[in-house]
C-alpha cells in the first residue's frame, strides 16, 4: 500500500487473529438465503468482498431463529441443519485471505409481518407507526427461549469457523430494545433499571462463555451512540453501556446510530461525519478496539480518521457494494475510476440495496461495477434496467457538483 495510507496499512492482532490492514467491510444483509440456509449467492457476494482487500468481512444480520428474522430470505444460525453451509461460507472468505465475523440478531419489535408472515414481539408492547404494526410483549418463557437461541447461534458460529461473532445491539433490534427505555417498559427483572435492561445480554454472554471459554475476546458489539429519541441511547448512555460490556472481554465495538423510525436523522448525522465523532468519544473511554464507520467513501478519509484516533479500524459498506474494487483502484492510483455509491453523494438519492425486502426485489446495486446475483435471480434485462437508473441518477446528481462532500 502507498506510504500516504500508512495508518490503514498497519497490521493488528486481535485474539490471535491477524488483521492485514485496518479496513473492515461493515455488516450487510443481502436477503438472499433460502429457508434460512446459506446459498451460492451468499457465498458469491461475501467472497467477492473478501477479494476486495479488506482485512475482515462482516456477514450482515443473521437471525438466531426463524422468529428472529426480518424477512423470509434471511440467514438463520443455531440449528444443526445450518452448520455445513455456514462452514462453507466462512471458509470461502478465508480462502480469499480475509477474516470473517458473523453478525447475530433478533429483529424484535421492528419486524414486519408482511415480510415474515409471523407475529411481532418486543420487550414491551410497541406500536410501530410506519408499518401500522403492534408488537406484543414477550413472556418470561419466551425470553428464556430467545436467550437459548442466541447461545446456540453463538456456539454454532464459533464452531463453523467464524473468527469473530458480532452481537447486534443497535438499530432498534431486540437486544437494543431491551437496553433502551424507549422500548423496554417491563416491570419484571428484565426491565426498569439499567442492570435489569442488560440482564438478557449478560445471561446470553455468561452462558455462551460457560459452554465455550474460547469465545472470550471473539465477540464484538455493534452499539448505538444515538437513537434520536428522548429515552433511547445517546452518547452518555452508550458510554455507560461500553463500560458495562467491557467485563465480557469484547473483541471490538462498532459505533452506529438510529432506529427505523429515526432513519432520516441518522442519514443526515452520518453525512456530517457525526458517527465518526461518536466513535472517537467511545475510543477515548475504552482500550477495546473501536470501529469507526458510516459514510466513509474513500481510503484517505479512513486513513485520516485512524491517524486522528477516531477509531482503530474503519468500516465500509455502501462504498464497497457500489465498487468492490475501491481498495485496489486506490492503491494503484486509479481513484478516478472508482464508482461511488449514489447515496453517499446525495442523501436519499438511492436506497436500492437497503430496501429490497420491502419491495420483494432481489439484492443488487445499480452501479455498473457492483456485484450482481446470478442469472437465476436477476435477468439480463433487469441488470440493464438497474444500469439505466444509475445513469439517470448519476446525471442528475452531477449536474449539481456542490452536493458532493469533499473528503
Ligand atoms: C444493503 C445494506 C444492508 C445492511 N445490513 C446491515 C446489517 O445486516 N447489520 C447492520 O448492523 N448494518 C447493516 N447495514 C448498515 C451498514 O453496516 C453501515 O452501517 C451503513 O451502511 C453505513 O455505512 P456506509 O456509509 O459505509 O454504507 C446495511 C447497509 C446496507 C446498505
Ligand atoms: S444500490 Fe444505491 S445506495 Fe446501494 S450501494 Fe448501490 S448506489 Fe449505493
Amino acid at each position: 500500500m502507498k506510504k500516504k495510507l500508512f495508518y490503514i496499512k498497519e497490521k493488528k492482532i486481535l485474539s490471535g487473529k491477524i488483521f492485514k490492514n485496518r479496513i473492515i467491510s461493515s455488516p450487510i444483509s443481502i436477503n438472499l438465503s433460502k429457508n434460512g440456509y446459506v446459498t451460492k449467492e451468499n457465498i458469491s457476494f461475501f467472497s467477492n468482498l473478501a477479494k476486495s482487500g479488506v482485512a475482515m468481512v462482516t456477514i450482515g444480520a443473521a437471525g438466531v431463529s426463524k422468529q428472529a428474522s426480518d424477512t423470509l430470505n434471511g440467514m438463520i444460525v443455531g440449528e444443526k441443519k445450518y452448520f455445513k453451509k455456514l462452514k462453507k461460507l466462512s471458509n470461502s472468505i478465508k480462502k480469499n485471505k480475509a477474516l470473517v465475523s458473523l453478525q447475530l440478531f433478533h429483529v424484535g419489535a421492528q419486524g414486519n409481518p408482511t415480510h415474515t408472515k409471523q407475529k411481532i414481539i418486543g420487550p414491551s408492547k410497541y406500536y410501530f407507526k410506519e408499518i401500522n404494526n403492534h408488537a406484543r410483549a414477550l413472556t418470561k418463557n419466551e425470553i428464556y427461549k430467545i436467550k437459548n437461541d442466541f447461545v446456540n447461534a453463538i456456539i454454532q458460529a464459533y464452531n463453523s469457523n467464524f473468527d469473530f461473532i458480532e452481537l447486534h445491539l443497535a438499530h432498534g433490534y431486540l437486544l437494543h430494545e431491551f437496553i433502551s427505555s424507549h422500548f423496554n417498559k417491563r416491570k419484571d427483572n428484565y426491565g426498569g433499571k439499567f442492570e435489569n435492561r442488560l440482564r438478557l445480554i449478560n445471561e446470553i454472554l455468561n452462558e455462551a462463555y460457560a459452554l465455550n471459554p474460547a469465545l472470550k475476546g471473539k465477540i464484538g458489539f455493534r452499539i448505538s451512540a444515538n437513537d434520536y429519541v428522548e429515552k433511547g441511547l445517546n452518547i452518555i448512555r452508550a458510554t455507560k453501556l461500553v463500560k458495562h460490556l467491557e467485563q465480557f472481554d469484547p473483541a471490538y465495538f462498532v459505533v452506529t446510530a438510529g432506529l427505523y423510525e429515526t432513519a432520516k436523522f441518522k442519514y443526515i448525522d452520518m453525512k456530517n461525519g457525526e458517527y465518526w465523532n461518536y466513535a472517537k468519544k467511545i475510543k477515548k473511554i475504552t482500550s477495546i478496539p473501536v470501529i469507526a464507520q458510516g459514510g466513509i467513501t474513500d481510503l484517505y478519509t479512513g486513513n485520516n480518521l485512524l491517524k486522528k484516533k477516531f477509531g482503530d479500524f474503519i468500516g465500509l459498506a455502501q462504498s464497497l457494494i457500489a465498487d468492490p474494487d475501491l481498495i485496489k483502484k486506490t492503491l494503484s492510483d486509479k481513484e478516478d475510476e472508482i464508482i461511488p455509491c449514489i447515496a453517499h453523494i446525495k442523501v436519499g438519492a438511492c436506497h436500492r440495496c437497503r430496501y429490497i425486502k420491502q419491495k420483494k426485489q432481489v439484492f443488487s446495486c445499480i452501479t455498473p461495477t457492483s456485484w450482481k446475483p446470478g442469472s437465476r435471480l436477476l435477468k439480463k434485462d433487469e441488470i440493464k434496467k438497474d444500469l439505466k437508473i444509475w445513469e439517470n441518477l448519476n446525471k442528475e446528481i452531477y449536474k449539481n457538483k456542490d452536493t458532493i462532500r469533499k473528503t
